[in-house]
């Protein structure tokens, strides 16, 4: 009975590429229709107002924050202009308290505020500003935010496990600004970037051939450069670049060629924003090991798989993280140590057979599998709809995809089996002009690069 839950379960996850195909083109028709019209689809395809990534010419100390990862990180970068780079860089990092998840916007915000004073305190003696000048900050908010400028915008909802409900509707900027003052930190917010914002505009500082960038964390997105001719509801001036970044919020995708099983919607149903960010609950890190809880549980409670008694502990939501399902599927031990050990310290699951642990493992493949394909096939949607997935007339034209988070920085099996769905689906030949990159902590440099580049002393550095 319980293998036969497995096999159930594997039959329903199945990525063969004619789907993965499908996926992929129903990605490029919904970018285009959140293209076309506000609302037009579950992609909100939201305009960034960065129609300009960074050049390399970038120069002073600017400051950024980085909220909505697993971590807080707060960062000072000395730009040093051509030729030069990245002079120095510095950052701390903490964790946000989980009730601050979920409480006021006031709270959130004082957090960070005082984070970012003790930071700014420590290195008051070493880095003067000039007389007169503030300091300036890139603020990377990874949330969906529907912005009005380069640094402003409204928090449209909350993703990831944030639900604080008087921050929704609100200015995310203003709402740092008042905390900043109430904390009595002069800084002024220059750039408001998604992190995929970021990690494009810092992927692009070191290679200019960046023009795609995805997150594979606890939440996931993809962001890209489109022609400002090609967005319908774009009614401002055309950008002299004729180019404007496009957060696709790609976690909210959805469509009826994505293998949904039974317990993807339990999960979704028993989530903080049920009906929303379907995609994301299959291929991102917050979601994988719950994923994998949950089968585990029916097999315990309808198969016996782990004895008479149902794991308490398995009751647990959310108990079985996702770097725990990735420490068990990469367990080489030849009697599967690593998935005994996870199994008897989370899930006080003690003496399993080593048939058990093996179809733990087989599990761990199936719902990372899934996830990291269906990854694949978003990506080939993107290059689809910028028309890079085939080779071009004169050549190919190089497309770097610029890729960070902690899902693809660690699962390797994951990113493995991603990096490798693509080369299947894009084929051998148009394949060779793609190349995936790992952006380390891209994504707060690219928000200070971006705050550089909007800076209110332009002039006196150039
Ligand atoms: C980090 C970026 O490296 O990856 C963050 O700097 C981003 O901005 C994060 O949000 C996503 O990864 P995770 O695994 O921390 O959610
Ligand atoms: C969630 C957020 C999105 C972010 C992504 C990766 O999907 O809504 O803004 O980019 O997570 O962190």
């Amino acid at each position: 009975r319980a293998m036969a839950i497995v096999k159930e379960f594997e039959e329903k996850c199945g990525t063969p590429e004619l789907k993965l195909k499908q996926v992929a083109d129903a990605m490029t028709v919904e970018m285009h229709a959140g293209l076309a019209s506000e609302g037009g689809s579950k992609l909100k395809m939201l305009i960034s107002y960065v129609d300009n990534l960074p050049t390399g010419d970038e120069e002073g100390v600017f400051y950024a924050l980085d909220l909505g990862g697993t971590n807080f990180r707060v960062l000072r970068v000395q730009l040093g202009g051509k030729e030069v780079g990245i002079v120095h860089q510095e950052f701390a990092e903490a964790s946000i308290p989980p009730a601050l998840m979920s409480q006021t916007s006031d709270a959130l915000f004082d957090f960070i505020a005082e984070k970012l004073a003790n930071f700014v305190a420590e290195e008051e003696q070493r880095f003067q500003q000039p007389p007169g000048r503030q300091r300036e900050l890139g603020f990377t908010f990874s949330f969906p935010v529907m912005q009005t400028s380069i640094n402003s915008g409204s928090l449209i909802r909350w993703t990831k496990g944030f639900s604080i409900d008087d921050a929704v509707g609100q200015d995310v900027v203003a709402e740092l600004t008042k905390a900043l003052q109430r904390k009595g930190v002069e800084m002024r917010v220059g750039a408001l970037v998604n992190d995929t914002i970021g990690t494009l505009a810092g992927g692009r500082y070191t290679n200019k051939d960046v023009a795609v960038a995805v997150i594979l964390g606890t939440g996931t997105n993809a962001a890209y450069v489109e022609r400002a001719q090609a967005i319908p509801k774009w009614h401002g001036p055309l950008p002299r670049s004729g180019e404007m970044v496009i957060n696709m919020e790609w976690g909210n995708f959805r469509s009826s060629h994505l293998p949904l099983t039974e317990y993807d919607h339990a999960l979704d149903v028993e989530s903080l924003n049920p009906g929303e960010q379907i995609f994301e609950k299959i291929i991102s890190g917050m979601y994988l090991g719950e994923i994998l809880r949950r089968v585990l549980l029916k097999m315990a409670e309808e198969a016996a798989f782990f004895g008479d008694e149902v794991p308490a502990k398995l009751k647990i939501p959310f108990i079985l993280r996702t770097p725990e399902m990735s420490a068990m599927h990469h367990d080489t031990s030849s009697d599967l140590r690593v998935v005994g050990n996870k199994l008897k310290d989370i899930l006080e699951i003690c003496n399993t057979s080593l048939k058990t642990r093996r179809v733990v493992v087989e599990l761990c493949n199936i719902v990372a599998t899934r996830g990291a394909r269906l990854a694949a096939a978003g990506v080939l949607g993107v290059l689809k709809k910028m028309g890079r997935d085939t080779l071009r007339e004169g050549g190919p034209q190089k497309t770097v995809i610029a890729m960070d988070g902690g899902l693809y920085e660690h699962y390797t099996e994951y990113s493995k089996c991603l990096e490798n769905t693509l080369r299947e689906l894009l084929g051998e030949e148009a394949a060779s002009s793609i190349v995936v990159e790992h952006s380390n902590d891209g994504s707060g440099i690219g928000a200070a690069l971006l705050a550089a580049s909007h800076s209110l002393y332009l002039e006196e550095n150039s």
